[in-house]
């Protein structure tokens, strides 16, 4: 048979094929998300995420030390506090969950980088991410004044040592608003990363389980994403950019690839993608079943956020994955 074209001949041996590999990864690109939660000595187990626990403060250091070990050098905490309530004050108190969390790691393992989410669904009574008001005979949350609570957040964050903040909340302006703040402080080389684009996803659910976070009426529809959408997911992107946003992700990552890629093409800063409770879940899920294999779907799914534009990919595999990367099963 006449061919010109083989493009076997590219994939004849293991080494010929990493030769020529497009995607290459490094566990430098990993983020760690983790769950911190009031108390001592506890390390509870989150039954949604098998695998995955809450630690109180003192109990933090075995997983930090794991994950440096590994090669994970970058975390994101989630903070749970003990006390909910309307205003989610305990987001930003001086000796809230997080702060705690953050100087207690900061001071043991200083080359760990931390970076915090900021967001109120986890300290509110509600479980919404902000502050409400009534519009028409229902509760909605109002964007405006909620900005002014982030900005608090964040600032009581990064003096607690936050290397990184994150806003996950969605609400309009809150990029520019949270970096006037940090700058006012004093804070202008704190890095912003912004959730960009973030959907109103079902993926987030076990989260909500192991954050007690989920609304206690109502859904986020009306600050995260509608899922059919797309230029409005390269609208968000470039308005994050433009308030000063250092780095954007996409959320969730797996059934959003093709936000991955916009993304990337649109903006000049980097993208990161965010795999979230429920794609883990599933994993794990079917993996207990025997009906797929782990660590290959790991693989698959991490190189697939990559291929599709990531610079950065946030996972609750990550110390898996950055094993899989030493033994050369990607990279
Ligand atoms: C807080 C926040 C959520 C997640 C990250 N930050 C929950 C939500 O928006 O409901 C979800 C992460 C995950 O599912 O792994 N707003």
């Amino acid at each position: 048979m006449q061919m010109i074209e083989r493009p076997r001949r590219l994939r004849s041996t293991p080494g010929l094929r990493k030769m020529v590999r497009e995607t290459r990864v490094d566990a430098s690109s990993l983020i760690y998300p983790m769950f911190v939660t009031d108390g001592i000595g506890r390390i509870e187990e989150i039954k949604a995420l098998p695998g995955q626990n809450r630690y109180t403060v003192d109990m933090t250091d075995g997983k930090i030390e794991d994950l440096l070990k590994a090669g994970v050098g970058s975390i994101m905490l989630f903070g749970i506090p003990e006390h909910k309530d309307e205003l989610g004050t305990q987001a930003y108190a001086e000796d809230g969950i997080i702060q705690r969390a953050v100087s207690h790691i900061k001071e043991r393992y200083p080359e760990m980088y931390v970076i915090t989410d900021v967001c109120m669904c986890e300290y509110t009574s509600h479980g919404h991410c902000g502050m409400l008001h009534e519009c028409g005979g229902h509760y909605d949350v109002d964007n405006d004044s909620t900005l002014e609570l982030l900005q608090k957040v964040a600032v009581s964050q990064v003096k607690a040592g936050s290397d990184m903040v994150a806003p996950s909340d969605m609400m309009d302006g809150r990029v520019r608003a949270i970096r006037e703040a940090l700058d006012a402080e004093g804070f202008s080389s704190t890095p912003l990363m912004s959730y960009a684009v973030k959907y109103a996803s079902s993926f987030y659910g076990p989260f909500r389980e192991a954050a007690g976070s989920a609304p206690t009426f109502g859904d986020r529809k009306s600050y995260q994403m509608d899922f059919h959408n797309r230029r409005e997911g390269i609208k968000e992107a470039l308005l994050d950019v433009e308030e000063g946003a250092d780095i954007v992700m996409v959320k969730p990552a797996m059934s959003y690839l093709d936000m991955i890629r916009e993304v990337r093409d649109a903006v000049n800063v980097p993208v990161a993608a965010y795999s979230v409770s429920g794609e883990y879940a599933m994993v794990k899920a079917a993996a207990a079943n025997g009906w797929i294999d782990e660590a290959s779907i790991i693989c698959e799914m991490a190189v697939g956020a990559f291929r599709a534009g990531a610079q950065i990919y946030e996972t609750y595999f990550a110390e898996e994955l950055a094993g899989y990367i030493k033994e050369g099963r990607i990279g």
